[in-house]
């Protein structure tokens, strides 16, 4: 059983997602719908993803019912502005064939061009319309957040920031849990054999009987993040999922933490400076 959290608006997602960064056309299709088979309920995608219509594919071909799903895109940086903004959440919906998205997040924050008040405007409208049901962020630094909250009185009900060993981003999750914004980690492997195959992993994994990324991801879980690994091999996306029968101590959860490092290995650049379009 993937044991499920409640959103501080009220939507209730399940504790580990499933990514699909690169996951396009037929061999996307199959990757979602064997992940689906296996027991995913929580999709995330993305505009600039252009996987839009392979999500939307996906979840038509399969038996499980589309409320049983929570299905995630995000808003680019190009479409900060109030109108484009509303017209790229359409666009997103036309190319799922779906009604609705469940999450719609602006994907960063893009400070330099400077609207994404604007942009979070629109999506608090379009969850009004009924287009989205819970509004949420990505990559959004804790004074992008207290501008939003300033200025509209709401904040995301997520903030989906890259989170791995190497960056475990601790003052954010900090800021996130004092002003109850769920935290979802991108990359949660940061997409490295390198960190399957470090010492303290290994050896946490030895003595959990559980393999490198099951030990990574239940770290996730016990920080209170919902990770969102992506796989396209079946057996590697159920084990994924197999992650709710044991518990790492403490001290795992501590020599885990310490394999943080200063630039943290990011796949990306700092949300304060990068421009995403
Ligand atoms: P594959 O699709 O062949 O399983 P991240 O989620 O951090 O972006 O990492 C994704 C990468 O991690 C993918 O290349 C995926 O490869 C690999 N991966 C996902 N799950 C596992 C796993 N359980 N063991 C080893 N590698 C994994």
């Amino acid at each position: 059983m993937i044991p499920t959290i409640t959103l501080n608006d009220g939507l209730e997602v399940l504790a580990t997602g499933f990514g699909t960064y690169k996951l396009k056309g037929q061999a996307g299709v199959h990757a979602l719908q064997s992940a689906i088979k296996s027991g995913y309920r929580l999709l995330d995608s993305a505009y600039n993803y252009e996987n839009e219509g392979t999500l939307g594919r996906a979840i038509r071909e399969t038996a499980v019912p589309r409320e049983e799903l929570v299905v995630t895109s995000k808003l680019p940086g190009r479409y900060h502005h109030y109108q484009d903004a509303v017209e790229a959440i359409q666009e997103s919906l036309f190319r799922s064939q779906l009604d609705y998205f469940d999450l719609y997040l602006i994907h960063w924050p893009n400070p330099i061009q400077g609207h994404y008040v604007e942009a979070w405007q629109a999506l608090l409208d379009a969850k009004k319309w009924g287009l989205i049901r819970s509004v949420g962020v990505c990559n959004f630094l804790p004074e992008h957040l207290e501008v939003l909250e300033k200025e509209t009185g709401v904040l995301p009900s997520m903030n989906q920031i890259e989170l791995h060993p190497y960056f475990n981003q601790e003052e954010q999750r900090a800021y996130h849990q004092e002003k109850g914004i769920q935290t979802q980690s991108w990359s949660p492997l940061a997409r490295s054999q390198e960190l399957l195959d470090q010492d303290v992993i290994q050896s946490i994994a030895t003595r959990h009987q559980k393999s490198s990324a099951q030990i990574i991801l239940r770290w996730h879980y016990q920080l209170g993040s919902i990770s969102i690994p992506k796989s396209q091999n079946p057996q590697r996306q159920k084990q994924n999922l197999d992650i709710f029968d044991f518990e790492l101590t403490a001290d795992d959860i501590d020599r885990i933490n310490q394999m943080t490092e200063p630039d943290g290995r990011r796949k990306n650049q700092n949300p304060a400076e990068y421009e995403e379009f």
